[in-house]
């Protein structure tokens, strides 16, 4: 297939291109705006294969998005193109509403005009929090935070445009993603890192929160197996075979650095914040789809690229994320 993959720049969108490009022999342009987490060096593998293109741009620019479909023929449109943290969320909501609402609108008419098949990249934070059992697509919508809400949005209009105008869209909303290349300010690899440093760990409240983990590897796989098998205006969850409290996370990520228990410290709760995750994923699975990576073993090999792969995050532990860090933390980095 010939793709248009907008936010192919960021952790999991950059996954998902290098997969269709070495796994589906698909050609792959990506339109990023670059923003904070969109990082050029996350394709830095596939600059010069042929049937890859990059072009940065934003997904709220008409001209951008049409200059991208004029570019080179598309098939398919995936739209990865997000902001994706809580907590930035919280602090400055502004960009949430461009992006996923004016953005996704944008890409939406630019697949109605040239009927293009659509794939909206969503998330299991749509639903809210569940305390026990597992959401499925019937599950209502009840988004807690300005990020889950207007991304909840999006996924609302994107369904419009099905049942209004008969765009062959669909909908793919994975659990909590790890893996290589995952921006440090999530839990995963802020915990690696600050571990790396000597840096305290700090956990949100009482760190029993639950979150169900998929690797970044199977999301993209599902991503793939939904563009190409899913129904028109359909959706479709892809979750994790596990789930995991933050505190247990935390400790794994001690053992597999080689940090100490005491540099956990337990900080203000998140606003708002969502106590447990968990996702079905019956729908995908009958499509083909099986996730491959179990929580231990990824976490594992994650751990060991982070610690080999220092040219991929000192930049980012040495620019901005600095001030970043401070704002939300209320203290500096040490290492
Ligand atoms: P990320 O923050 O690593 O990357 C987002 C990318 O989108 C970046 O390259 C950024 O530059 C680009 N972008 C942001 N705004 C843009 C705009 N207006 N126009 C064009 N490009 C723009 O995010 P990620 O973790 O790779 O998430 C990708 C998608 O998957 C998002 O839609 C997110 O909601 C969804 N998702 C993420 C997770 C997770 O755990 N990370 C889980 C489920 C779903
Ligand atoms: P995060 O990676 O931000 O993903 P999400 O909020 O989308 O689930 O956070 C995962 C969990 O880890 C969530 O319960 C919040 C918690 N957390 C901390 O306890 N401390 C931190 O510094 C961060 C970033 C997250």
């Amino acid at each position: 297939m010939r793709l248009l993959v907008c936010g192919g720049a960021g952790f999991i969108g950059s996954t998902f291109a290098r997969q269709r490009l070495r796994e589906h022999g698909d050609e792959v342009t990506v339109l990023d705006k670059l923003t904070y987490a969109g990082r050029v060096e996350n394709l830095r593998d596939l600059e010069g294969d042929p049937g890859f293109r990059f072009l940065r741009g934003a997904i709220e620019d008409r001209d951008a998005v049409a200059g991208a479909l004029d570019a080179a023929p598309v098939d398919a449109i995936v739209n990865f193109a997000a902001e994706t943290h809580v907590d930035r969320s919280i602090a400055e909501p502004d960009a949430f509403v461009t992006t996923h609402s004016i953005g996704t609108y944008v890409l939406l008419d630019a697949a109605r005009e040239r009927s293009l098949r659509y794939v909206q990249v969503s998330t299991d934070e749509v639903y809210g929090s569940i305390e026990q059992g597992t959401f499925t697509e019937q599950s209502p919508l009840a988004p807690s935070s300005p990020y889950s809400a207007t991304k909840a949005g999006a996924d609302l209009l994107v369904q419009s445009y099905f049942h209004t105008y008969g765009l062959e869209a669909v909908i793919c909303r994975g659990s909590n993603n790890f893996g290589p290349f995952q921006y440090p300010e999530k839990l995963i690899p802020l915990m690696v890192l600050n571990a790396m440093h000597g840096d305290p760990l700090p956990v949100y409240g009482d760190g029993m929160q639950v979150r169900n983990w998929i690797h970044s590897t199977d999301f993209a796989a599902a991503i793939g197996h939904v563009l190409q098998h899913g129904a028109a205006g359909e959706v479709y969850n892809a979750g994790g075979p596990d789930e995991e409290a933050n505190m247990t996370v935390v400790r794994r990520i001690i053992e597999l650095t080689g940090a100490s228990d005491s540099q956990i410290e337990h900080v203000a709760d998140r606003p708002g914040h969502d106590r447990r995750y968990s996702l079905s994923s019956e729908k995908v699975r009958a499509l083909g789809w099986t996730p491959r990576v179990r929580f231990q073993e990824g976490l594992e090999e994650t751990v060991r690229w982070y610690r080999e792969n220092g040219w991929w995050w000192e930049p980012i532990r040495s620019g901005d994320y600095r001030a970043y860090y401070e704002r939300q933390y209320g203290r500096s980095l040490q290492g």
